[in-house]
């Protein structure tokens, strides 16, 4: 589409014409630079921040609110709120979304006794003669006791490949059907995919199959991200616009596709050689995936299109890989318990407990399983996103430079992701910062921030980390000259409450399932925290802000992606791909927003508790 504008994006080099009435988050994702926008261009978390070099409009009433009048003098704007006038360039201040939060994900070794649904035949064929005129077809097929048909797209490249290879074949046999022809021998090479769709990030993990061992996997952040950080965001823009669906659904298989050129360039692995694959994600991001219309999970009384596992073919998922190759969906439990949770009970092995378990993903969404052999209850907290780092004045997803670590004496230590330069909070960080900050009595039960007033007892290297900013209350754990930003990194009064409102919903959520259950919390004999917050997050801080109930911390399992995990079990196992439909059967789910009991657990919830965590050791 050409447009009247040009705006040129920095450093990238790439240069887009958009039309008058288009603002800088549209041209930059028409420009495939993904520029992170947890609202989803509604002006209101001032995340998508970006500088104008050559052109200066006044600030809208969004950015007046939230941009700092240096930032103002600096032209540092909000892209969702810009709408040039002229050409401009553009200056992109954090790394795109496209080029951050790519990383190689848990180095461990995976390995399963897999039972290798596909299986691979060298063949030395005969050529046909004037005597054997049989078809091409029909001398492969006799030649395979385990075949009885071919896929559209090998029956296409058949003739071409046995004249060149000199028909010298292996053939790929999926169910009865030969799914994919190589010239040559490459019966050893046989690899499936497990792909988590989470909202904020994806992950793909690449198994050989006749091992079950893991070769490579990676993540990166969900390209949806710059549709708002939540789902509901997202279902509401497919609403909004008419081709809102299929860019959903664009945006999603872009981001799976590029993760699946980096976990087999890193592995020297064919992408035509990956015969199957299994996808987990929260209910929403499977209906994505697949471009079904998502609308009713956002209304009550929040029903998926589909709860089954779904199978289909790689070329009609979007999928680069095998065309013919198998992809299987996990079941959905609900409108909000989705995939992502079966496959976290099927990789913790929650449903063949003996005793009571407590499985937690703690993400945008909190998802809670609490269960044993017996039977299996769930249900789904708006935890609000939080716990990754959005609605936070610093907060940023957990990638390179976030403050991960806080620990406080009489002055502040931190750490951040990767050692680099700190650039803002991520959830596990503000965690930190709050608990330790609990304990050194800087906050008081009720989620109250001391005021520099109040803080006479306290060391002066702390009494001089409180401040007033903009009316609110605050805490630096950064200072301007330490840290990548140029400017005082702080927790204000607001993150606090915000981050009460996330475990608040969450410890609602516990208690509800543990009474449903007829259960206390001793009683249960462990607690699985997964998620990508679950690896950073700190099980001291969990307790001490009683994100958890008061328990000892040797029963607190980090269990990382417990539900990239459960897919790459399905995918080894065909067993534990039934296993999965069983499991979404036979949960019972409860819808939190009708308990009557929600609004006074989530009351009780977002206090912090008085308890000491030592004494739980
Ligand atoms: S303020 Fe622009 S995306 Fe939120």
């Amino acid at each position: 589409m050409i447009g009247d504008i040009e705006v040129r994006f920095e450093p990238q080099g790439k240069r887009i014409r958009i039309r008058r009435g288009q603002n800088i988050l549209e041209a930059a994702s028409r420009a495939g630079i993904l520029i992170d926008a947890p609202c989803g261009g509604k002006g209101l978390c001032g995340k998508c921040k970006v500088r104008v070099r050559n052109e200066k409009l006044v600030p809208s009433p969004a950015e007046e609110k939230l941009l700092s009048p240096e930032e103002i003098e600096r032209n540092i704007r909000l892209a969702c709120q810009y709408f040039p006038q002229s050409d401009v360039v553009v200056e992109i201040l954090e790394p795109a979304i496209e080029s951050i939060g790519k990383v190689e994900l848990e180095k461990g070794l995976f390995r399963i006794r897999s039972r290798c649904p596909v299986s691979k035949f060298f063949l030395s064929l005969p050529p046909p003669s004037l005597e054997d005129q049989r078809s091409d077809e029909e001398r492969l097929l006799s030649a395979l006791a385990k075949a009885d048909r071919i896929a559209p797209f090998v029956r296409l490249r058949l003739p071409k490949i046995l004249r060149e290879a000199n028909f010298q074949v292996t053939a790929t046999v999926v169910e009865g059907e030969v799914i994919a022809i190589d010239k040559g021998n490459t019966e050893r090479e046989i690899y499936g995919v497990a792909l988590d769709i989470g909202t904020t990030t994806l992950a793909a993990y690449l198994l050989h199959l006749p091992t079950g061992t893991k070769v490579a996997s990676y993540s990166a952040l969900n390209p949806q991200t710059i549709y708002g950080a939540d789902v509901v965001s997202r279902i509401n823009y497919t609403i909004e616009k008419k081709e809102g669906l299929a860019e959903m659904r664009q945006r999603v298989l872009e981001g799976i596709n590029k993760l699946l050129d980096e976990v087999c360039s890193f592995s020297g692995v064919c992408k035509e050689k990956i015969y199957q694959a299994t996808v987990v994600g929260n209910t929403c991001m499977t209906h994505f995936f697949l471009g079904v219309d998502g609308r009713n999970l956002a209304f009550s009384p929040y029903v998926p299109a589909f709860s089954r596992t779904v199978q289909l073919r790689a070329s009609e998922a979007g999928l680069d890989i095998c065309p013919d190759a198998r992809v299987y969906i996990l079941p959905n439990i609900a409108g909000f318990v989705g995939a992502d949770t079966v496959g976290i009970i099927l990789a913790t092995g929650l449903y063949k407990k003996k005793g009571f378990y407590l499985a937690l993903d703690v993400g945008t969404n909190g998802e809670i399983a609490l269960g044993s052999r017996e039977g299996i209850t769930v249900c789904s907290t708006a935890a609000g996103p939080a716990f990754e780092g959005a609605h936070i004045q610093f907060g940023m997803h957990a990638t390179s430079g976030a403050i991960n670590r806080v620990y406080i004496e009489d002055d502040v230590r931190i750490g951040t992701i990767d050692g680099g330069a700190p650039r803002g909070i991520c959830g596990s960080g503000l965690l930190d910062a709050v608990a330790e900050m609990l304990k050194a009595g800087l906050i008081d039960s009720s989620g109250r921030m001391l005021s520099p007033e109040e803080a006479e007892g306290f060391s002066p290297a702390l009494r001089e980390r409180l401040l007033i900013y903009e009316g609110d209350r605050c805490f630096v754990l950064s200072r301007a000259e330490e840290n990548a930003l140029g400017r005082d990194i702080f927790i204000s009064q607001r993150d606090v409450r915000e981050l009460q409102l996330a475990k608040g919903a969450m410890r609602a959520g516990i208690e509800i399932l543990l009474k449903e259950m007829g259960i206390e919390a001793r009683q249960l004999e462990g607690v699985f925290l997964a998620g990508a917050f679950g690896n950073y997050i700190r099980r001291e801080s969990a307790l001490t802000v009683g994100l958890l109930p008061p328990l000892p911390l040797d029963k607190i399992f980090m269990v990382g992606n417990a539900a990239g995990r459960g897919a790459m079990m399905a995918l080894a196992l065909p067993s534990a791909l039934r296993r999965a439909e069983e499991i979404a059967r036979n949960c019972h789910y409860i819808e939190l927003t009708a308990s009557p009991e929600f609004t006074n657990y989530f009351m009780d919830g977002m206090l912090f508790p008085e308890y000491n965590v030592l004494s739980f050791k």
